[in-house]
């Protein structure tokens, strides 16, 4: 069984994970702090008529550092936008639907519909696991983006026409808490496990995706269930997922992103994003453009020419690699 505490290769007592940790959040030095008694007096945002809270609010607000000041005029900005936005959102539809209307186009099935589409009725029998077993190895700020990732896998999920069948597992502890903020999640249309995915599936059904591993994913099959590790971590435990398929005795496998792609930045994506992919290549795209629309722009990817020397050094990886992963396009079914 998976353990909730992972101790990453380079750092046994796990002293420099904490530091490096702690210093997300760490607090601006006292003198930096500002005193803001005055600040705000104007601000119908912040300050009601009545001083008694006022003074309250002022000296609640005195102990926040400017990088926690700038945040909440951030988010008060944000909010006071939102509804905008959304009404901006709306009358672009609209007009989509009008013009669609008008033209005789066919706009394909509506968000609406697609929100019906249930991992039972799929035509999709992938599997993708994500490994929420890593608790321990994250603040609550990564914690918060780990959920916020999963909760976009979600979403992209249930859009989908044919789903992919989405696991949780390890599904306890702080994440399981954290995930609890978003009530209405025990309806989502998901799996959820507290067990590890070891307890879950046959181990020899597991990929464990790692942009570490050597061998190269070519397709993705549907007696296969691709774990994907829950894991934000800004790469402090570089390596820590391939670390644990070797020791699990499990297979492992990275996205072709070298086959297709020159990057700027190093390979490793985020949870959302390597679901994404996941999900594009199973609805037929090739691996190509999911990389292309999914991945953002500050990876800096760019397209390969399709050289003989790329070609070429993608068959020298295909014989490689067959032994975990076959080389075929898209989905092989069983
Ligand atoms: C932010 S990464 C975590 C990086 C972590 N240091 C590790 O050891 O994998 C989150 C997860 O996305 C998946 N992932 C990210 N980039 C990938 C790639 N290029 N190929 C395969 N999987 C990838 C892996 O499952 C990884 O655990």
């Amino acid at each position: 069984m998976l353990s909730s505490r992972h101790s990453p290769a380079h750092d046994k007592d796990g002293s420099l994970a904490e530091s490096q940790l702690v210093k997300d959040d760490a607090e601006e030095p006292a003198e930096k702090r500002m005193r803001i008694e005055n600040l705000g007096e104007n601000d119908p945002r912040i300050f009601s008529t009545d001083t008694s809270s006022v003074d309250c609010m002022n000296s609640e607000m005195s102990t926040f550092s400017k990088r926690q000041l700038k945040r909440l005029r951030k988010k008060e900005k944000w909010l006071a936008y939102r509804p905008i936005k959304r009404a901006k959102e709306k009358l672009k539809l609209k007009q989509k639907k009008l013009h669609a209307r008008l033209n005789n186009v066919k706009l394909g099935p509506s968000r609406k519909e697609l929100k019906h589409s249930k991992m039972s009725q799929s035509n999709c029998k992938v599997r993708v696991a994500i490994d929420l077993s890593f608790d321990d190895l994250m603040n609550d700020k990564a914690i918060g983006k780990c959920i916020k990732q999963l909760l976009r896998c979600y979403s992209l999920n249930r859009r989908a026409r044919d789903p992919l069948q989405f696991y949780i597992t390890s599904f306890n502890g702080r994440c399981k808490t954290e995930m609890e903020k978003h009530t209405g999640y025990i309806n989502w249309d998901v799996n959820f496990h507290s067990e590890s995915y070891t307890d879950i599936f046959q181990s020899n059904d597991l990929i464990y995706l790692t942009s570490d591993s050597d061998n190269i994913i070519s397709s993705l099959q549907e007696d296969k269930v691709y774990v994907i590790g829950g894991l934000v971590d800004h790469n402090l435990y570089k390596g820590l997922c391939h670390q644990i398929a070797q020791e699990k005795g499990i297979s492992h496998g990275q996205l072709p992103i070298g086959e297709f792609l020159e990057m700027k930045t190093r390979k490793v994506l985020t949870i959302d994003h390597v679901f994404e992919i996941l999900l594009e290549v199973t609805a037929g795209k090739s691996w190509k453009e999911a990389f292309m629309h999914v991945l953002p722009p500050r990876k800096g990817a760019v397209e390969k020419a399709e050289t003989d020397e790329v070609l070429g050094r993608c068959e020298v990886e295909e014989e490689e690699s067959t032994s975990q992963t076959q080389l075929q396009s898209n989905i092989d079914p069983l």
